[in-house]
């Protein structure tokens, strides 16, 4: 039998931990003794790859730690533990210019992320020549060809970021990102500002760039059904930790997690046959201060064991290309209603059937 070797992935985090140490005074930690809780794990084991010129699609509810994960790969913050690895090499604490250029962010909200004093040709202009991508002679033409494409004119130049829609700031947004030439992007939640008919315009954006310039890119977002069509492959973050990671239609059509297949339910449905139009998640997402025992899912999963309150699920193999974290994964039918599950004792009424 021939094995062929995998490429060696342009990004990968191995075991990454993020822990905050929130201020709160040696008194009042002393008095809370077993109960204080002022630090918090944001990211917990965290394991993930991103192959070189596929989208692949970070998704989770709100704290989660989509953003944590995204500012360490661009290096706006260091993991408390764990690694990070570009292109095989491991990526030094402290970035030079350089190791910063070749890993782009991309905001959620485009305003804050532009300067608005500053016109969009002195913005390109600006990171032309301090990374001394093309000669100065060749700056200006160098910022049309950013312009346009990302499909915007030469008259942009001399506009400023106020004159432009939502959906044209996120253009000139990318279009800073991309001057100084990255190979990889970190778009964090990029569409989630904009207006519904915008989105489609901006994800149709990021599927060319990555077709015409090979880029590859780590999409957040918390709603699959927004990557369902531009990604390549999800990962699913639960309260610090990947849990489940696929072939985006194999996720969609064989989810091994239930908390994949709350999301995905979650999605509102334009036809009949969803995964599990029963399964509805219960309960608010646990506190990173206080991550439930075992599994960190069981308060919330209509699965859940005995065994799944006391061990604490890995990232395992469930098929070629798909991972996931769930003591159950080989029992779970993704085509069968989801048992009645008992709220647990904490979850408040409202709580119990919140929909993501
Ligand atoms: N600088 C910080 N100090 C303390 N806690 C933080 C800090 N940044 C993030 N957190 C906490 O870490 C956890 C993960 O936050 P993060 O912003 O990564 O989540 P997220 O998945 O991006 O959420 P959202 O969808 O709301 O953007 C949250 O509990 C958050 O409150
Ligand atoms: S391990 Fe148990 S609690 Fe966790 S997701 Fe699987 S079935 Fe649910
Ligand atoms: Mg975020």
């Amino acid at each position: 039998m021939t094995v062929t070797a995998l490429p060696t992935p342009v990004l990968r985090v191995s075991d990454v931990t993020k822990s905050y140490h929130l201020r709160t005074p040696l008194a009042t930690r002393l008095a809370r003794g077993a109960d204080d809780h002022s630090s918090l794990r944001a990211l917990d084991g965290v394991d993930l790859h991103l192959r070189k010129g596929e989208i692949l699609a970070l998704v989770g509810e709100s704290g989660s730690g989509k953003s944590t994960l995204a500012k360490i790969l661009v290096g706006s913050a260091t993991p408390s533990s764990g690694s990070v690895e570009y292109h095989g090499e491991p990526m030094p604490a402290r970035r030079d210019r350089n190791d910063s250029r070749r890993i782009q962010m991309v905001f959620q909200d485009p305003y804050s992320s532009l300067n608005p004093r500053i016109s969009v040709g002195s913005m390109l202009r600006e990171l032309l020549v301090l990374h001394k991508v093309v000669p100065r002679s060749e700056v200006r033409a160098e910022s049309i060809r950013l312009l346009n494409l990302v499909g915007l004119e030469e008259d942009a130049l001399d506009a400023f970021p106020s004159q432009f829609s939502g959906g044209q700031r996120q253009r000139l947004a990318i279009a800073r990102a991309l001057a100084v030439r990255p190979d990889i992007l970190i778009a964090d939640e990029p569409v989630s500002a904009l207006d519904v008919s915008v989105q489609a315009t901006i994800l149709d954006l990021f599927a060319r760039l990555r077709r015409e310039l090979g880029l590859s890119i780590l999409f957040v977002a918390h709603n699959l059904a927004v990557v369902q069509h531009l990604s390549d492959r999800v990962a699913v973050m639960y309260l610090g930790r990947i849990v489940e990671v696929a072939d985006t239609a194999e996720l969609f059509a064989n989810p091994r997690h239930p908390y994949t297949r709350a999301l995905i339910d979650s999605i509102p449905r334009m036809t009949a046959g969803s995964v599990n139009e029963e399964f509805v998640l219960e309960g608010e997402p646990p506190s990173p201060f206080d991550v439930p025992r075992g599994c960190r899912f069981n308060p919330r999963c209509p699965y859940a064991t005995d065994e799944c309150r006391t061990i604490d699920p890995a990232l395992a193999e469930f098929s070629a290309g798909h991972e996931t974290a769930c003591l159950r994964a080989d029992d779970l039918d993704p085509f069968q209603a989801a048992p009645e599950h008992a709220a647990p004792e904490h979850a408040t009424p409202d709580a119990r059937s919140t929909t993501l």
